[in-house]
């Protein structure tokens, strides 16, 4: 049976530099270049615990020491394990403001993602919130809007995660059925608004002033998140 694992960790208070050296240097050139391009440090560590954990969750799985995995990235930036043609499974990570999360399944694919709740601009869900989609938006007003636009943010960006296309993907050419949304259940609809009950979606409650959400086509996805210490990516 498939197995999926989801883990999350607090970014925290910033990391000593020769901590933070010293973690990256246990990271291919490639991947601290790609977090010494971050420009606040806040988004440096976020990078850096992201990439960590990326490698815990599989070295785990796969029994493969971590610093020996060969993580590759798709044309549309999936990240991937190369060289691992009988591995059916997938992982995936996300992090925004004070959360890093990730994720990993035995089998098929898995999108996550983390976002945190700012002001929103109503103007951006004509871009990626479909008509039905941005009625009920409409409807609501202070913190329940807020709350809606980034539980339907999360589920899209699961979506284009697990699928691996990212924004190449038009977010307004699939939707969630807002009937089923409210009722506490998702429903994926694709662009002609044809159910497509194939694609499960979980969202779970860690931080109030978050939203976390992942996307598989594995059926049975966890009822929780186990929370981790930096310390136990870290070392
Ligand atoms: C890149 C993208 C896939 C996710 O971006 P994001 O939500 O800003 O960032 P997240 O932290 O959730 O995810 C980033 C991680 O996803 C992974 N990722 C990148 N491209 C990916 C893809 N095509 N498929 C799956 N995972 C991908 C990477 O591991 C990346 O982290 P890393 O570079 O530190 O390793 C893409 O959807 C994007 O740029 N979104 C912009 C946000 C936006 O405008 N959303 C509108 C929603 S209404």
């Amino acid at each position: 049976m498939t197995n999926i694992q989801l883990f999350a960790i607090h970014r925290g208070a910033q990391l000593s530099d020769t901590d933070m050296q010293t973690a990256l240097q246990t990271l291919p050139l490639e991947d601290q270049q790609r977090i010494m391009r971050y420009r606040r440090w806040e988004d440096r560590q976020s990078g850096l615990l992201a990439a960590k954990l990326a490698r815990k969750m599989l070295s785990d799985h796969l029994g493969v020491a971590a610093s020996e995995l060969q993580i590759g990235r798709s044309d549309l930036g999936r990240p991937y394990v190369q060289g691992l043609t009988q591995w059916q499974g997938d992982f995936n990570v996300s992090h925004s403001g004070d959360w890093i999360f990730g994720g990993i399944t035995t089998q098929g694919v898995l999108g996550v993602d983390v976002e945190g709740l700012r002001e929103i601009e109503m103007d951006v869900s004509k871009h990626c919130y479909c008509p039905e989609e941005r009625d009920e938006l409409y409807s609501l007003h202070g913190t329940e809007q807020n709350a809606f636009f980034y539980v339907l943010w999360t589920l899209k960006e699961a979506y284009i995660k697990a699928i691996g296309t990212g924004l190449s993907t038009p977010l307004t050419s699939f939707g969630f059925d807002i009937p089923s949304l409210k009722a506490g259940r998702v429903l994926l609809k694709d662009e002609s608004g044809t159910p497509q009950p194939h694609w499960h979606f979980q969202r779970y409650d860690v931080d109030d002033a978050y939203r976390f959400a992942i996307c598989s086509d594995q059926p049975n996805l966890p009822s929780s998140i186990t929370l981790l210490t930096r310390d136990e990516v870290l070392n």
